[in-house]
């Protein structure tokens, strides 16, 4: 079994063995999202690292991306207050009784974008509708800084293995909503996290937290 966010300066960010373990968490129940979670339960299972994992899961994700008819209109949403701001909502579909993995739809308005933030977890991320630019940050000597941008079209998808490129923004770029898929290895939407300041490069703690579902302690 692969630890969540494995190795890098983060990895005590991660749940511990003191959390509180409930059941799983099926938002979205359907036989489609059964079997998906089971399939990357046995990838991560099989795998001896993160980077492995995220290889056996790829065919998955992308099944799941290029399938249409999986996720229902309301979790493809805007909400307009949200924790992430610019109306972009965060719906929980999936997750772990233990905090150990999520299945999330981040739903971002045409023209919004989100805070600069990081993720403290491995996973994949993928367009499902719309287009998206993500601009990618990294810390170097106490500075912010951007070290790529990346146009991204339904069915793109990428991996995020914390420290590195786990420091993004994505902005809305189509004149539709774009809904993005987030299969991540911790509770993402109820985790504290980091926003970030472009300019300064300051952080401040973060929960995006979840449009239909609350987190321990709210
Ligand atoms: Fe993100």
């Amino acid at each position: 079994m692969v630890r969540p966010c494995d190795g890098g300066a983060r990895a005590s960010l991660t749940p511990s063995y003191t959390q509180r373990v409930n059941a799983d968490e099926y938002v979205l129940d359907t036989p489609l999202v059964r079997e998906f979670v089971a399939r990357v339960r046995a990838s991560i299972a099989a795998a001896a690292s993160p980077e492995e994992a995220c290889e056996k899961i790829r065919p998955q994700f992308a099944e799941l991306l290029a399938d249409p008819d999986w996720l229902p209109a309301g979790y493809q949403e805007g909400v307009p207050e949200s924790g992430m701001g610019g109306g972009t909502g965060t719906w929980l579909l999936f997750r772990a009784g233990d905090g150990s993995l999520s299945l999330i739809s981040l739903v971002v308005p045409p023209g919004a974008q989100t805070p600069i933030h990081d993720h403290l977890a491995w996973g994949l991320v993928g367009l499902y509708r719309g287009t998206q630019d993500e601009d990618v940050y990294a810390e170097r000597e106490g500075n912010l800084v951007r070290v790529d941008r990346r146009a991204l079209d339904a069915g793109d998808f990428y991996v995020l293995l914390p420290p590195r490129d786990d420091i993004h923004r994505v902005r809305t770029t189509s004149a539709e909503t774009s809904v993005s898929i987030h299969l991540l290895t911790n509770d993402i939407g109820c985790v504290w996290r980091h926003a970030y300041d472009a300019e300064s490069g300051a952080t401040e703690p973060f929960r995006s937290g979840y449009v239909n579902t609350s987190c321990a302690g709210e």
